[in-house]
């Protein structure tokens, strides 16, 4: 068995070997943190040939593994192989829409089968591992990298996780063409104070349980390999330090049995918290809490051993976290073959293969979200039109590829520009930039920079809109304005794109906007003002072509969004499932002392689960069985038609309230979904049943319990759903 193969091993092992294999260094590019400079790469190499190295990140292509799998293979004492990591967020060189995307299009067998496809890309790459899904809930829009997540909900995110684990892991992580996943950032990151990256994370017990961590603990339900912990301090202890989390709740809890990475000198990050007074104890408290592997802050393998020796470490620990990291290798099938992954043909023939460009197609299509469509101004005709397209992005090759891409190459994406120009219409397409987004400054940091003043390209585009039937206006952020440390703290459109969209507006209202983001945006004028809108986020490497078939039809949008859309800034952190005030709402006309603001509503500008099609759903006979007593379930069924002209798919949602409970509960959860696909005039029933799993929470000692009394249950199509019933749990 792995177990005994993994002890005999272990006894093999000197005390530096095992650290060794606690030790993990990024390769010899920039990806995700700087270039090791020319000392440091032979250092690294030399730590793996004495066996001082248990995987790389940041280290790709076939060749490029080999020659480091060689080193420890061949050249260290023992000869085990390393395990070779790297950022596959969605896409290797085939690129799929971002996370936030995918999500949105609330299809698991689709998202799961796009982790898939990444894993075949990235394997035949010679990777064995993936950082990714990062399962983080956050409801900060600010936070840039909400882009990598899958939203605000921990229903939605738990389903969305698992998914994304068993795509990326297969149905047998020995084969050659799947790789190990890794839930991330453990815990908390997603809820960094006013969304700034890695700032301090403060929530109470009944968030941490009940919002954070679920979608953690259905990772490791569907298997994952691996977890990632995170930058940030968990109320007022550094996650990677935080026993609490590391130890009690995901290995001894839950029973994960794989091992936890540190996030980039994460370990090393303690001395900058105050938590940990230097490099010596920031590796003895990391490792004690249950962190197994080491990213890049040298403190394990430059102190662990001293430790150890004077007895601040117990061994045991080590060998735990050694054999935790062993038994992934030997379930990866690397003692086997430490270069199955590694093979030039199948790199040829896998990365970049055509047939990939079919399926991120097709996600990206499910990845749209329709916002509006004031008197079915979408779809467009396909002949007879003279069209504006206006926007920098509109022929942007790269934003599409969103952040996080790895060997896809700039400018590979299809951009709306193209989708349109290729599409099997006839309309005349003239194409304006107007104001510029990113600027061309030398550094990368100011090219983000996003207060532009050149009121350039204003006044052109305003002429082309003039002399045109349709004006399709692709606004938003560049893909590389949202991602990890790319916090906002405006969530209107970058730049002078506001100005430009209301001075077109101002000369042809009939205006389409296309827009193209990695998270909320605070859209409110144009909501108001703009009749038809389509959320297209960053939608990878097909983006153009997606975009153009939901444009003119021949896909009717059917995502739902997966986070809440505010109407400014200041309503964020804004989410459906909060929790009632004692004052929920205006008592009277004028009343003061309530809960909101006296320059803003309290709603959002667009629910959690919202999305239209450009066709209608009509929800009827709504029933509610209560068989809890008899049967342990709560029955709920309801009839949805189809009554427009366009064949459309709908996701059904179900929310539930425990209207009185020990531990307050939200206004509204989700708490189960189906999509159904109906032809005009078709319709059918969807039926859902809510167990003891649906029905409880957790309380603030991390329990999970049922309640007797009240409950509502709302079905429709988003989070406000209308529909309502009770019922009651004796
Ligand atoms: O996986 C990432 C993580 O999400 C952020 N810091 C760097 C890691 C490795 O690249």
């Amino acid at each position: 068995s792995i177990e005994s193969e993994v002890d005999s091993l272990l006894s093999l092992m000197t005390l530096e070997e095992k650290i060794g294999q606690m030790n993990q260094y990024t390769g010899f590019m920039d990806f995700t943190g700087p270039k090791p400079d020319e000392g440091q790469q032979a250092k690294k190499l030399t730590h793996i040939k004495k066996g001082l190295v248990g995987s790389m990140l940041n280290v790709r292509g076939v060749e490029n593994v080999m020659a480091v799998q060689k080193i420890a293979v061949e050249e260290s004492r023992l000869g085990i192989p390393l395990i070779i990591g790297f950022d596959v967020i969605h896409g290797y060189k085939t690129i799929s829409p971002i996370p936030l995307a995918e999500s949105a299009s609330w299809d698991l067998p689709a998202i799961q089968a796009s982790a898939r496809m990444a894993a075949e890309e990235a394997s035949a790459a010679g990777i064995h591992w993936t950082f990714a899904p990062m399962v983080d809930i956050s409801r900060d829009a600010r936070w840039g990298r909400v882009m990598e997540g899958a939203g605000e909900d921990p229903f939605l995110g738990s389903e969305i996780a698992k998914a994304r684990v068993k795509g990326f892991q297969g149905k047998d992580l020995t084969a050659h063409n799947t790789i190990a996943a890794c839930a991330k950032h453990f815990a908390g990151y997603g809820f960094a104070e006013a969304g700034k990256d890695y700032n301090t994370v403060d929530v109470g017990t009944s968030t941490l349980h009940n919002i954070i961590n679920p979608p953690f603990k259905a990772a490791v339900e569907a298997d994952v390999k691996t977890f990632m912990n995170a930058f940030n301090v968990l109320n007022g202890i550094p996650a990677t330090g935080n026993s609490f989390l590391q130890r009690d709740l995901l290995k001894d809890q839950w029973g994960f049995q794989g091992f936890v990475v540190s996030d980039w000198d994460s370990v090393g990050e303690m001395v900058e918290h105050g938590f940990a007074e230097d490099g010596r104890a920031a590796a003895k408290y990391a490792v004690t809490a249950g962190s197994d592997m080491d990213m890049e802050s040298y403190h394990y393998i430059e102190e662990l051993a001293q430790l150890v020796v004077d007895g601040e470490v117990k061994e045991e620990l080590i060998d735990d976290a050694v054999k935790r990291i062993l038994s992934v290798k030997f379930e990866l099938g690397l003692f086997d073959d430490p270069y199955k992954y590694c093979d030039l043909e199948r790199e040829k023939e896998v990365i970049g293969n055509e047939e990939f460009q079919k399926e991120v197609f097709q996600m990206a299509q499910k990845s749209m979200v329709l916002l509006k469509n004031e008197n079915q101004l979408l779809p467009l005709n396909k002949s007879g039109q003279k069209i504006a397209l206006i926007g920098e992005l509109a022929a942007d090759k790269t934003s599409p590829l969103g952040n996080w891409i790895i060997a896809a190459d700039d400018d590979s994406a299809i951009s709306v520009l193209e989708g349109l120009q290729n599409y099997e219409a006839t309309n005349e397409i003239n194409f304006e930039r107007g104001v510029k987004l990113v600027n061309s400054a030398p550094s990368f940091a100011q090219q983000l920079a996003i207060n532009q003043t050149d009121k350039t390209g204003i006044e052109e585009a305003v002429d082309l809109a003039k002399k045109s039937d349709v004006v399709i206006m692709v606004l938003g952020e560049h893909g590389r304005q949202s991602g990890e440390g790319r916090s906002r703290t405006s969530l209107d459109l970058p730049g002078l794109q506001q100005e430009m969209l209301e001075a077109v507006y101002a000369v042809n209202p009939t205006i389409v906007l296309v827009l193209n983001n990695g998270r909320p945006l605070a859209i409110n004028w144009a909501a108001k003002n703009i009749p038809a809108i389509v959320e297209a986020w960053q939608l990878g490497s097909q983006a153009g072509n997606a975009i153009a078939s939901v444009l003119y039809g021949d896909y009717n949008p059917s995502g739902k969004l997966p986070m809440t859309f505010p109407k400014n800034v200041g309503q964020v952190p804004l989410y459906y499932n909060y929790k009632s005030t004692g004052r929920p709402a205006p008592k009277a006309e004028n009343e003061v002392f309530w809960s909101g603001y006296i320059d803003s509503e309290n709603a959002p500008l667009y629910p959690f689960g919202f999305g239209l099609s450009y066709t209608n759903f009509e929800y009827s006979n709504y029933v509610v069985e209560n068989s809890y007593a008899d049967e342990q379930v709560v029955k709920v069924s309801v009839e949805v038609k189809n009554t427009g002209k366009f064949k459309g798919k709908e996701t059904v949602q179900l929310y539930l309230q425990d209207e009185f409970a020990s531990v307050t509960r939200p206004v509204r959860e989700l708490k189960g979904f189906q999509q159904i696909e109906l032809r005009p005039n078709e319709s059918k029933i969807v039926e859902f049943e809510l167990s003891q799993k649906s029905l409880g929470f957790y309380n603030n000692k991390g329990d999970w319990q049922v309640e007797p009394g009240n409950f509502k249950v709302f079905v429709g199509g988003n989070a406000q759903a209308k529909l309502e019933k009770s019922f009651t749990i004796k």
